[in-house]
């Protein structure tokens, strides 16, 4: 059912893409007829990332690197590992030694972790990956098996969460690709944006479980578009919840403002730090405190799209060829995680960890050694993950422990918790 493209700034999916895209497509026309209408933007983003063998994570396209759709950080420096390695090593005396790496992505952050880790004598700390992607497992075996081949015994998948876990539990871009529900807010007034089919197809949707959908954009060639219903008392509490964390004021902005809710990031911070016995939780991602997600200047959210190094803002195009993603508000990160019994161990931007952990002498011992193109190369992918108008103050470091005396986050003297506290 994918038209001409209507992004013209986009390059066009390949014949085989186009395939692929319909199918999940046609899996989220299947699920919104048998909602009766429209279904919760959530439930469209797992279906569009995670629908067993067809969606984004789910399927073969290639998403990381330069043949991808977008660059993390491991993917730019194995700096980065050797950094988050550095971190590691100052909890391991007191931990189980056991690194739980969830989404581990391409595999490169684990690889470099147990590389630098073997380099400085810890050579026997065990690696679990849980990774809910098949295609992804078999790429971080590759990657390991072609990088550091002699580890690979100490690394174990799993696909479901294990019932305790003891070590430290690490995730790097893992929450902004959970999926989350939508709302708008016009003068006050709330309400739920779904998705749900263009008129041209509403007449699948059997007459009698219609709901009412009010629209509040232009219908979209792909056959999906983005309407907006009341929201039921549920869903009303959650942003309500988050607008109150936030501090937003009691007459709420005028005009239309429109944003997310992660629920699904809390939720997974929660579960993740129940099963937490002995052990620390590293996570690292794009976002800001509460008041900074919601302030009401942000009025067009933080939804965004990825496509073959494009960024995009139209979540219906081509479900399952691009990444959805959602800023993390890390106020609610807190707040799941210390509702637990965690201590916080520390809150800051990746530019001030990366060089807390030695990020700058890492980089004058290892660069020396380099020719002067790779060090010129090396050199502009450091400075991606530290200057501010790049990874380094978008992106945050948040840590927290099962004992309030762990090892606080190296963050070189610029540690922000205070922020999440208020
Ligand atoms: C944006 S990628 C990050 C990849 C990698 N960490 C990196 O830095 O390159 C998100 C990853 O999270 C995985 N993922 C999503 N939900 C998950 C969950 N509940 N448990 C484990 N992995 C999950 C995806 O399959 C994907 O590998």
């Amino acid at each position: 059912m994918s038209m001409a493209n209507p992004h013209p700034a986009l390059p066009d999916p390949d014949p085989a893409e186009r395939e692929v895209s319909e199918q999940v497509e046609a899996r989220v026309r299947e699920a919104i007829v048998r909602a009766g209408g429209a279904i919760s933007f959530d439930r469209y983003m797992a279906i569009a990332l995670y629908e067993p063998g067809m969606g984004y994570y789910a399927g073969g396209r290639r998403k990381f690197g330069a043949a991808g759709d977008f660059v993390t950080a491991p993917e730019l420096s194995p700096l980065f590992g050797a950094c988050v390695a550095a971190q590691i090593a100052r909890w391991l005396p007191a931990l189980a030694p056991c690194i739980w790496e969830f989404g581990a992505g391409s595999g490169e952050l684990a690889a470099q972790i147990l590389s630098e880790l073997d380099a400085l004598g810890h050579d026997t700390v065990e690696y679990r990956i849980i990774e809910l992607s098949a295609e992804l497992r078999a790429r971080q075996q590759a990657t390991l098996a072609a990088t550091h081949p002699h580890a690979l015994e100490r690394v174990q998948w799993l696909a479901a969460l294990p019932d305790r876990i003891d070590g430290i539990v690490l995730a790097n871009e893992l929450l902004d690709a959970l999926p989350v529900e939508l709302f708008s807010m016009e003068n006050g007034a709330l309400r739920e944006r779904v998705v749900e089919l263009a008129p041209a197809l509403a007449d699948d949707v059997p007459r009698g479980s219609r709901q009412h959908v009010g629209v509040d954009g232009p219908p979209l060639a792909s056959g999906l578009r983005l309407g907006a219903r009341a929201p039921d008392a549920a869903f009303a509490r959650r942003v309500q919840a988050r607008l109150a964390r936030a501090g937003w004021p009691d007459t709420p902005p005028l005009g239309a403002y429109h944003s997310e809710i992660g629920e699904q990031a809390s939720a997974w911070v929660s579960s993740v730090a129940e099963r937490l016995g002995t052990g620390v939780m590293l996570l690292i991602d794009y976002g800001f405190p509460a008041a900074e997600f919601y302030h009401p200047a942000r009025a067009s959210g933080t939804l965004n799209c990825h496509y073959r190094h494009r960024s995009h803002a139209d979540p219906l195009w081509s479900p399952g060829l691009c990444d959805i993603t959602a800023h993390v508000d890390f106020s609610a990160v807190h707040d799941a995680a210390t509702a637990t019994g965690l201590t916080c161990l520390g809150y800051g931007a990746q530019s001030a960890f990366l060089l807390g952990c030695g990020l700058a002498e890492l980089f004058s011992q290892r660069a020396s050694s380099a020719d002067p193109a790779a060090r010129i190369r090396a050199a502009q992918a450091l400075q991606l993950l530290v200057s501010e108008a790049e990874m380094g103050e978008l992106f945050k470091v948040i840590a927290f422990g099962s004992d309030p005396a762990c090892e606080p986050l190296l963050l070189n003297g610029r540690d922000r918790r205070a922020v999440l506290i208020a």
